[in-house]
């Protein structure tokens, strides 16, 4: 069989060709990266949940009308997703003051923002993803103001979606970042919900504990990195108790079994 070609290498996924014009395989892998990549390790089982956690995440969105990239799931590690031109700015989303913010501002990890925050950084890694204003997007044509209006407007449905979605299962959604991508129908472009939601991007603390459920156990060298994203999983109802995710994991077994 033909290797299928490889479009891109990111730090926490792999984009190949998709079967038909216009799709890419969206691969997740294990590997996790932090502070720009001077912390690199890798977290067991974390691609097959973040696989399920983003499927399930984008098929809520998609049924209450927020548009995005993904078609459909293909099997443990993988993703068929609508191939786009992606907007070089990431989008974070705060509820509750932590990393970055309160770093910068001195604000005590766990305050509850008195209304929520919206950011946007640079999307390049030789820069170390600086943020930035709303006036350097429209001033470098990264997007245009029509397209921001629209990311910011999906961004906050998407945060009301997640923060309810999540206080249901005893998580409180302390901030997260997004990414979107551009289509075109002719002509005309219309910017779509890209790349993935997962306990990577998120932050996602225990209601009644604040115990961490994210990357930031990984950030942090917390110890259990393997079994919070298990438990978000869990909680999600996409795992069951007794899921063995050894067993479970498939793919990657095959492939160290060379099939
Ligand atoms: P920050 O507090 O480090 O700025 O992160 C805010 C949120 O964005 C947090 O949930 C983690 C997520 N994030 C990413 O997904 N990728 C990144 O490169 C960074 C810096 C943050």
């Amino acid at each position: 069989m033909a290797r299928r070609r490889q479009i891109y290498e990111g730090k926490a996924k792999i984009l190949y060709e998709g079967p038909e014009p216009g799709t890419l395989i969206q691969y997740f892998k294990d590997d996790a990266t932090a502070f720009n990549a001077q912390k690199r390790g890798t977290i067991s089982g974390k691609g097959v949940i973040n696989n399920r956690i983003s499927e399930h995440i984008f098929t809520s969105l998609a049924a209450i009308g927020v548009p995005t990239h993904f078609i459909r799931r293909l099997n443990m590690r993988e993703q068929l997703i609508r191939q786009v031109e992606i907007i070089p700015v990431e989008v974070v989303v705060r509820n509750v003051a932590a990393g970055s913010l309160s770093k910068r501002l001195g604000i005590e990890e766990g305050t509850q923002l008195p209304r929520t925050i919206i950011e946007y950084y640079y999307k390049d890694d030789a820069l170390g993803d600086p943020m930035i204003a709303d006036e350097h997007i429209a001033c470098f044509g990264w997007a245009t103001q029509d397209e921001m209006n629209d990311i910011a407007d999906m961004a906050i449905r998407v945060n009301d979606f997640l923060s309810g979605m999540f206080a249901a299962i005893g998580i409180r959604l302390i901030d997260f970042k997004l990414e979107f991508g551009r289509i075109w129908d002719g002509d005309f472009s219309r910017v779509i919900l890209a790349d993935e939601i997962s306990p990577d991007g998120c932050r996602l603390w225990d209601i009644k504990t604040n115990q961490k459920l994210d990357k930031d156990r990984f950030r942090q060298d917390l110890g259990g990195v393997e079994e919070a994203y298990q438990e978000v999983a869990r909680r999600l109802g996409l795992l069951q108790p007794d899921d063995d995710f050894a067993v479970l994991d498939l793919d990657s077994h095959r492939k160290k079994r060379g099939r």
